[in-house]
């Protein structure tokens, strides 16, 4: 499988005539785990909608391989291996976990195999097929949004505060996952988070975001630094 870059040259993107990322160039390498990180909104999720084509590009280049892709739809940037797992999760509460995943009837032997892969990272998900995915704890809950994406085959994957609402010991196991997904499923991944721990756990390198900009770029264990910390998560 072959691993894909990103690259941003001064992606301006908004709300109607409100400028919310202005201004961000950056490259993201094959295989890397870049974490976006900023305080409360900065505008990261913006940039993550950017990135995805739910927010349109007014100016500027996102590149996948080198093609620029800023003027293609949501679902031909998904067709081309950009995953997006959303903040809040965006799983559907009262359909099971199968329907969540697109695990019908009907499902041929190919696409089987292709859940047993997902299955695999994700081993809690086979036991709870048939139960409501809102009736599941919040880690695997999270595990089942990070799965519907994985079962899409991205190379891209774009995870938004996948902490969010889960309980510490949880955070680490979903760490280890991110890291073992990017190990063997060859994923590019980049990763909206304010939960140090899980920086810590998972990214190469953290892109700090202020006013809809990166203000500067440091490493994940700078931020044992308290000062730091304070002024770069909301924390
Ligand atoms: N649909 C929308 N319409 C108009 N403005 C929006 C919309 N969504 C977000 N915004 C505004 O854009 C700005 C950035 O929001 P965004 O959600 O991108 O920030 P964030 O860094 O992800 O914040 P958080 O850490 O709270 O998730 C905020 O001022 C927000 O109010
Ligand atoms: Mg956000």
């Amino acid at each position: 499988m072959m691993c894909s870059k990103i690259g941003l040259s001064s992606v301006v993107s908004g709300y109607g005539r409100v400028r919310i990322v202005d201004g961000v160039s950056t490259e993201v390498a094959p295989g890397e785990i870049v974490a976006v990180i900023g305080r409360n909104g900065v505008g990261k999720t913006t940039l993550m909608k950017t990135l995805i084509g739910e927010v349109p590009v007014k100016s500027g280049e996102i590149r996948l391989n080198g093609r620029d892709i800023g003027g293609l739809t949501a679902p031909r940037r998904a067709r081309l291996g950009i995953g997006y797992v959303p903040q809040g999760r965006g799983i559907f509460s009262r359909l099971s976990v199968a329907a969540n995943l697109g695990l019908g009837v009907g499902v041929g032997d190919a696409a089987r195999s292709n859940f047993d892969r997902v299955f695999e990272f994700f081993p809690i998900l086979e036991k709870r097929l048939q139960q409501p995915a809102g009736s599941m704890s919040g880690g695997e809950q999270q595990q089942l949004a990070i799965a519907r994406i994985l079962v899409g085959n991205p190379q891209v994957m774009l995870l938004d505060e996948p902490s969010e609402g889960i309980q510490p010991s949880i955070v680490q196991e979903i760490g280890r996952t991110i890291r073992r997904l990017r190990d063997q499923q060859d994923l590019t991944i980049i990763i909206v988070e304010q939960n140090l721990s899980l920086i810590q756990a998972v990214a190469d390198r953290c892109l700090v975001m202020d006013r809809g900009r990166i203000i500067a770029e440091v490493r994940p264990d700078a931020l044992n630094d308290p000062a730091l910390a304070k002024e770069y998560l909301a924390i």
